[in-house]
């Protein structure tokens, strides 16, 4: 993918830095990173820090074209990358609620994730969609959701080598499905494409970067957060265990709507597929995986529970933000 136009001072020094060859002059980004995290009202929302942090991780994932592979491990990047993490920690820490009083074993653990992540009746996108948005606010969704869904899987791959035993040979079984069992075409990332190109919409990756919000990114910039980071091993595996809890049901409403609008199966398989694949994944990430995990490291609880409770708040922050803007009848997406 190109990199990203800057969406403020932080961002235009950053893709500045990588739009010039490895060894020049990088300059001390550290001073305008801290300027740029003390003058940000909302973390989450904040477009110039969010792309920043975006750009920062897309490193150690694809790239970007035009921009020197060895970027990925620069010393003086990492050390601006570093004080937005711990923002953005901080930020989360203050307000994800953890469930207490869990007990450190595999069953225990997995019961208070299906507690936490059982379907609450309030408005929620997947009941919207299903029933009320219009053929432009579907295709809206599938945009909005292409900045994790077309790479769907690496962040949570991360944290394979980190793990030993039972976890290890439940994320690579939930990996492994994710990632096709071997076939290409059934990779989720490639039926995903497959519905966005039944949609009319562009399906190469980034294609759509420059329209997509703070809050949408700042999801995603939280899964390579924890995936890049060995010590937050534990909050990767509860975020997969609740992503996957919430998913099986949503996933069949988002087929509904899209049915509804007279798609066909080759558009809506990605969401079936999600339907019967995520009834399973819940299961195995549940207990293999994050229960499993906290057996072995009792002292992983409170990383694993806040994985998952971070993952149910940043679906609710993005869920406001698409909602607010459907409602009020315009677009969730950012305009130029
Ligand atoms: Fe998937
Ligand atoms: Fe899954």
């Amino acid at each position: 993918m190109k990199l990203p136009s800057p969406r403020g001072p932080l961002s235009r020094a950053v893709t500045e830095v990588l739009s010039s060859p490895v060894g020049g002059e990088v300059g001390d980004l550290a001073p305008l990173t801290r300027r740029a995290l003390e003058h940000s009202v909302d973390l989450l929302a904040d477009d110039d820090v969010q792309l920043t942090l975006y750009v920062m991780y897309e490193l150690f994932y694809r790239g970007f074209e035009g921009v020197d592979d060895d970027w990925e491990w620069s010393p003086d990047l990492l050390a601006a990358r570093r004080l937005i993490e711990l923002a953005l920690e901080q930020h989360l820490s203050d307000r994800v609620a953890v469930p207490e009083g869990v007990a450190p074993a595999r069953a225990a653990v997995a019961e208070a994730l299906f507690a936490l992540t059982a379907p609450t009746p309030g408005p929620s996108v997947a009941r919207y969609v299903a029933k009320r948005a219009t053929l432009e606010q579907v295709r809206e969704l599938l945009v909005q959701r292409s900045v994790y869904q077309l790479k769907e899987a690496d962040p949570h791959t991360w944290a394979i080598p980190r793990l030993v035993g039972r976890p290890k040979a439940a994320l690579v079984e939930i990996q492994a499905d994710e990632y096709g069992g071997g076939d290409p075409e059934r990779m989720h990332c490639e039926l995903f494409a497959r519905t966005m190109r039944g949609a009319a919409l562009d399906a190469e990756y980034g294609a759509y970067i420059e329209q997509i919000p703070a809050v949408t990114l700042a999801g995603v910039n939280v899964m390579s957060l924890f995936g890049l980071h060995r010590r937050w091993r534990g909050a990767t595996a509860g975020h997969l265990a609740a992503f996957e809890m919430t998913s099986s049901l949503p996933n069949r409403l988002y087929g509904d709507g899209f049915r509804r609008h007279g798609f066909g199966q080759d558009t809506t398989e990605y969401f079936d597929e999600h339907v019967e694949a995520d009834a399973v994944h819940e299961q195995i990430a549940g207990r293999d995986l994050a229960g499993a995990l906290v057996q072995q490291e009792p002292e992983l609880l409170h990383d694993v529970l806040f994985g998952a409770a971070t993952c149910l708040y940043l679906d609710e922050v993005v869920g406001e933000h698409l909602l607010s803007a459907w409602g009020a009848g315009v677009s969730s997406l950012r305009t130029a």
